[in-house]
C-alpha cells in the first residue's frame, strides 16, 4: 500500500472525521467579531489550543486542517501544534490555497489562487509536520451561473494542486464547494454539483492523480439558503448519495463533507441520513468547520473561565458528527445529558 493511501485511509477509518480549523485571518476575524473578541495572534493561538487540547477528541477526530499561522504556533508549554496533535493520534494537515479572487470576465464568479510557489510551500509544510493538504474552490449558483469556464478553471487548478501534493506524498483533499447562497431549488444544486464533480474527476484523471491517495470534500446537495423551504434530510441524502455513486471512482478512500453554513444540528442530521440511506463503497464522514466550531466559540467567547465548558461543547459536537458518520446519530442525543 502506498504512503498516500495509508494516510488517506487513516483519516477516514473507523468512526472518525476531520476538523477544519484553517480559517484565514479574515475569516477568523469574522468569527471572533461575532463574539466581540479581538482577532490578534495570541487570541487565535489560545482558541486553537483550546480546540486541540480538548480531552477525548482523538476518539472522534482523525485529522485537523491548520492555517499557515497555526502550523507555526505552539502550545503554552512550547510544543509545536503539529507535534502536539501527532502525539495525540491526530494527523495535522494544512490549507494551501490562498483564497479566491474574481474570475476575470465572469462577474460574480470566483477562482482560487495559490499554485505559484506551491511545491516549495508544500516542502516546508511537510517539514513542519503536515501529512495532508486542502484546497477550496468555490462555485456560485445565480443567474447564468456557474459558467462552464468557471467550473473548468477551478477543476484544472484542483488537479494541478493535487498533483503537486501527491508528488511530495502529501494527501490532497480536493474541495469544490457549490455554495448554498441563493434562492435556487435543490434540483439546481444537484445539477451544478454533478457537473462540477464530473469535471473534477475528469481533470484529476487527465493529470494522472492517484485516486487511492486523495479525499473528496464536497458540499451536500441542498436548496439555496433563500429558497422558500428546506429539504428533508431524506431528500438531501438521496440527491447527495446518487451523485456520489455516479461520479466518484471506487478507489477514492473517502468523502469528507463540508458543512457550508448549515447549523450544527442540520449538518449532523444530514450526515446521519446520508449514511443511513445506503451502504456506500467509501466512508462518508465530516470535515466541518462552522458546524462544529460555532457553538464552541460562542461558549468560550475568549474567556478563560469558559474554557472547560467550550471544550465540552466541542467534544459533544465531534462525538455527534462521528456517530452520524456511522449512521448512529439521533436528534434526541442533542439534549441528552
Ligand atoms: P464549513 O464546514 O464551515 O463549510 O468549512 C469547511 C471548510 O473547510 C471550508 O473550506
Amino acid at each position: 500500500m502506498s504512503a498516500l493511501h495509508d494516510i488517506a485511509e487513516t483519516l477516514v477509518a473507523g468512526k472518525r472525521g476531520l476538523l477544519a480549523a484553517d480559517e484565514s485571518d479574515s475569516t477568523i476575524k469574522k468569527r471572533f467579531d461575532s463574539v466581540s473578541l479581538e482577532s490578534n495572534e495570541e487570541n487565535r493561538r489560545l482558541y486553537r489550543e483550546l480546540l486541540f487540547s480538548t480531552p477525548g477528541i482523538e476518539e472522534y477526530v482523525s485529522g485537523i486542517i491548520l492555517f499557515d499561522e497555526t502550523i507555526r504556533q505552539r502550545t503554552h508549554a512550547g510544543i509545536p501544534f503539529p507535534e502536539f496533535l501527532s502525539q495525540r493520534g491526530i494527523i495535522p494537515g494544512i490549507k494551501v490555497d490562498k483564497g479566491t479572487v474574481e474570475l476575470t470576465n465572469f462577474p460574480n464568479e470566483k477562482v482560487t489562487e495559490g499554485l505559484d510557489g506551491l511545491a516549495a510551500r508544500l516542502t516546508e509544510y511537510k517539514s513542519l509536520g503536515a501529512k495532508f493538504a486542502k484546497w477550496r474552490a468555490v462555485i456560485t449558483i445565480g443567474e447564468n451561473m456557474p459558467t462552464q469556464a468557471c467550473i473548468d478553471s477551478n477543476c484544472y487548478l484542483l488537479a494541478r494542486y493535487a498533483a503537486l501534493c501527491q508528488a511530495q506524498e502529501v494527501v490532497p483533499i480536493v474541495e469544490p464547494e457549490v455554495l448554498m447562497d441563493g434562492n435556487h431549488p435543490i434540483e439546481k444544486c444537484r445539477e451544478v454539483t454533478y457537473t462540477t464533480l464530473k469535471t473534477l474527476f475528469s481533470e484529476l484523471s487527465k493529470y494522472k492523480i492517484d485516486f487511492s491517495g486523495l479525499l473528496l470534500k464536497p458540499n451536500m446537495v441542498l436548496p439555496g439558503k433563500e429558497f422558500g423551504s428546506k429539504a428533508t434530510p431524506e431528500v438531501v441524502a438521496e440527491h447527495t448519495v446518487k451523485i456520489l455513486a455516479e461520479v466518484v471512482p471506487d478507489e477514492v478512500p473517502g468523502v469528507v463533507f463540508l458543512s457550508g453554513g448549515q447549523s450544527p444540528e442540520e449538518a449532523t442530521l444530514n450526515l446521519q441520513q446520508i449514511n443511513a440511506y445506503s451502504q456506500m463503497k467509501w466512508r462518508l464522514t465530516f470535515s466541518y468547520s462552522r458546524a462544529i466550531q460555532e457553538p464552541v466559540l460562542h461558549a468560550w467567547a475568549g474567556k478563560k473561565e469558559n474554557q472547560e465548558e467550550a471544550q465540552k461543547v466541542f467534544l459533544k459536537r465531534a462525538k455527534l458528527a462521528s456517530l452520524a458518520s456511522v449512521g448512529q446519530y439521533n436528534p434526541s442525543m442533542e439534549t441528552a445529558a
